[in-house]
């Protein structure tokens, strides 16, 4: 028997500031549309970007209240009368703003993607895996026997960028800020591990690297992409995932020569990718990585502290945003 209502966490107001933002609310409990399943959320994915979106930032002409949270993993209470691939008690991922940080959700059932069961380990294949190899196999164009640098490598989508850099037979540098994750990132397969407080990224890259790194995937922004950059091969691509670093600051103004100084010389590229804009590419990519996950060719490392509820959301976006996170972050229902 479902309970009569649910709680959610919305944006109250449009701040990235997510605490602000953030406010629970109490809804009925929604019964699903002929083409819907209902699904008991058990975990919800917390994303550097969560704070982009309770900004707004991903929805332009919408008003507050806003649902947050972009992923969970749960189990199929209730299904439309038109859905014939989906039944109660499925385990489904879902992939879409809104979608996480609530008990319960519907869903259109053609969006969720059935999976083995509803782990956190299984979630965080999802959005972080599916950038991870969408932005290195498809944006990236990743080769073999090639320089890989990832960086926020020990992070819920570095760590997959690592492994899948990795498994493509490729020679991977991967940063991090702490000895902790860098055991990690070493445990990972990671070849060479920078721990940028202890090491000097730019110097490391010029002196062991002196021909440039062939591939990045980077997330950090500011002086890591600078470096970066300043650190390509001839034929380089960087590929821009995000740029956490800026997310809660106002942009940084940069007054130096543009860009080409730096590229064309070298026949370098930069390009970026933003999930939302491969959807139609997560299928193929999830499955891929669910074969490597359960034959234990891939790991995926998640972070041990502990967020229950829509109460401790916010907690949760906080921590991942202190940089202290290791591997996926999770809030359990
Ligand atoms: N393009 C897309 O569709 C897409 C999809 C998913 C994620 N992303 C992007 O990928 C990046 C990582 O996201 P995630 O959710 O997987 O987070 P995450 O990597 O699990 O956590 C963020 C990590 O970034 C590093 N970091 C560096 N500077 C930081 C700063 N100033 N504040 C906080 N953390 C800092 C920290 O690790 P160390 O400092 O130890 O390295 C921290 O643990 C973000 O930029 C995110 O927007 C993009």
């Amino acid at each position: 028997m479902l309970p009569k209502t649910y709680r959610k966490v919305v944006a109250a107001r449009f701040t990235n500031d997510f605490q602000e933002a953030a406010e629970i609310v109490e809804v009925p409990m929604p019964q699903p549309a002929t083409n819907e399943i209902l699904v008991r959320n058990r975990y919800a994915g917390v994303n550097a970007t969560d704070v982009n979106i309770s900004a707004g930032s991903y929805t332009p002409h919408a008003q507050p209240p806003l649902d947050l949270g972009a992923e969970a993993v749960g189990e199929v209470v209730a299904v439309g009368e038109d859905v014939t691939d989906l039944k109660v008690g499925d385990a489904v991922l879902t992939n879409s703003v809104g979608s996480g940080y609530r008990e319960y959700q519907t869903i259109r059932a053609f969006r969720a993607a059935p999976v083995p069961e509803a782990t956190p380990e299984v979630l965080s294949l999802g959005l972080s895996g599916a950038t991870a190899s969408i932005g290195l196999n498809v944006t990236g164009e990743m080769k073999n026997d090639e320089t890989v640098l990832v960086t926020a490598a020990a992070g819920g989508t570095g760590q997959f960028a690592v492994q899948l850099a990795k498994l493509k037979g490729n020679h991977v540098i991967g940063t991090c800020s702490t000895d902790e994750k860098a055991d990690l990132l070493h445990s990972l397969g990671c070849d060479r591990v920078i721990n940028y407080r202890k090491e000097d990224l730019g110097t490391v890259l010029r002196v062991e690297y002196p021909h440039g790194v062939n591939l990045v995937y980077e997330s950090v922004g500011r002086g890591m992409f600078d470096t970066a950059v300043d650190n390509l091969a001839i034929r380089g691509r960087l590929v821009i995932i995000g740029y956490i670093t800026e997310y809660l600051s106002t942009p940084e103004v940069v007054t130096e020569p543009r860009l080409y100084f730096k590229l064309l010389g070298k026949s370098a590229s930069i390009r970026s990718m933003f999930l939302p804009h491969f959807f139609k590419l997560v299928p193929e990519h999830l499955a891929r990585l669910m074969e490597f996950y359960t034959s234990g060719t891939l790991q995926a490392a998640v972070d041990p502290t502990e967020f229950r509820g829509v109460e401790e959301v916010a907690d949760a976006v906080a921590y991942l945003h202190s940089g202290q996170s290791q591997g996926k972050v999770v809030v359990r229902f």
